[in-house]
């Protein structure tokens, strides 16, 4: 069989997901009663990181090291990738010696480049198009404290960008509605928009948008790489901070996600992460937990196939 990535929710069947959501939730539970297992001793994890992380790195790092592996940290800087030396290239000479690769970096293509060429499996750790694996957490957040997602409603406030794309992803994936409140002009990727059919649906109207919601999930008004953009974008998002006030429009037992950094007073008010509708701390821990399940999807299949 063919290597796996995963470069997108959509390298993966719904069923596989809930698999690796479940996975997830077994795992957090092992580490909170001592009953951890070693299943990727000996593997090795390489991260390539062309942009900032304090979450995907730490998930990653410690949890390889709890399952019994290592990883090792990888900068463009440090590397000869850096000084121009193919991707292609790396990719083979990584493969030979590493269990899985995981790359943080800005063009898509450079995952799909660098995957073309692995024999091992290649992580999508964010690109300037998606962020599957916060969605892998997002999702096991949910999970936890309400169930399954299918058939409830999230809205999606702010930019159209990477962590908005993989939201489109999920409704799809996980059979979910989506609604994206977004300022003019900052819609997301119109062919995944496309594909997701009556799932989706866009407004300029935050207000309207949050009405009855389950999840409401916001992010950062400019992404990394985006940083001479920020103050212009100010303005245009400022309708769309969210606040208790805004929850308050919601359903009763609406969740607030933000898959942080954060800007308190930007897209979050001073205070909102603080109400308990709030859960982005246990959403943060979960990438630690919803990675484990996925690099042993990934790396050690087996685990799954015997349920
Ligand atoms: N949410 C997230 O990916 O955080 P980092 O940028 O800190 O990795
Ligand atoms: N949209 C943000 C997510 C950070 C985790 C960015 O790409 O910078």
């Amino acid at each position: 069989m063919s290597v796996r990535h995963f470069l997108s929710l959509t390298d993966c069947s719904p069923t596989e997901l809930q698999l690796i959501i479940q996975r997830a939730i077994e795992l957090k539970r092992q580490r909170q009663t001592g009953q951890a297992q070693e299943t990727l001793k000996g593997r090795v994890l390489g991260m390539i990181f062309e942009k900032a992380s304090t979450r995907t790195r730490l998930s990653f790092e410690a949890g390889m090291f709890h399952l019994g592996g290592h990883s090792i940290f990888l900068s463009p800087r440090d590397t000869q990738l850096g000084r121009g030396e193919p991707l292609a290239d790396s990719s083979i000479v990584m493969s030979s010696m590493l269990d899985a690769v995981m790359i943080r970096t800005f063009a898509h293509a450079t995952l799909t480049e660098f995957a073309k060429h692995a024999t091992v499996p290649v992580i999508n750790g964010l690109s300037d198009d998606l962020h599957p694996c916060q969605l892998l957490a997002d999702l096991q957040t949910f999970t936890e404290l309400r169930g399954a997602i299918q058939g409830k409603t999230a809205v999606w406030i702010g930019d159209g960008n990477n962590m908005c794309n993989s939201y489109i992803e999920a409704a799809v994936q996980f059979d979910f509605n989506l609604r994206i409140a977004c300022p003019k002009g900052y819609e997301p990727d119109p062919q995944l928009v496309a594909c997701a059919g009556q799932r989706v649906s866009i407004t300029d109207d935050p207000q309207q948008a949050v009405q009855g919601a389950h999840l409401i999930s916001t992010d950062v008004w400019a992404s990394m790489g985006q940083e001479d953009q920020a103050q212009a974008r100010m303005a245009e998002f400022r309708p769309f901070q969210v606040s208790k006030e805004l929850l308050d429009l919601a359903a009763d037992d609406v969740l607030l996600m933000h898959c942080l950094p954060a800007h308190r007073g930007e897209e979050v008010s001073l205070d909102v992460l603080d109400d308990p509708r709030a859960v982005v701390w246990q959403q943060a821990e979960n990438r630690l937990h919803a990675q484990k399940a996925l690099l042993e999807f990934l790396i050690n299949p087996a685990l799954y196939q015997h349920g």
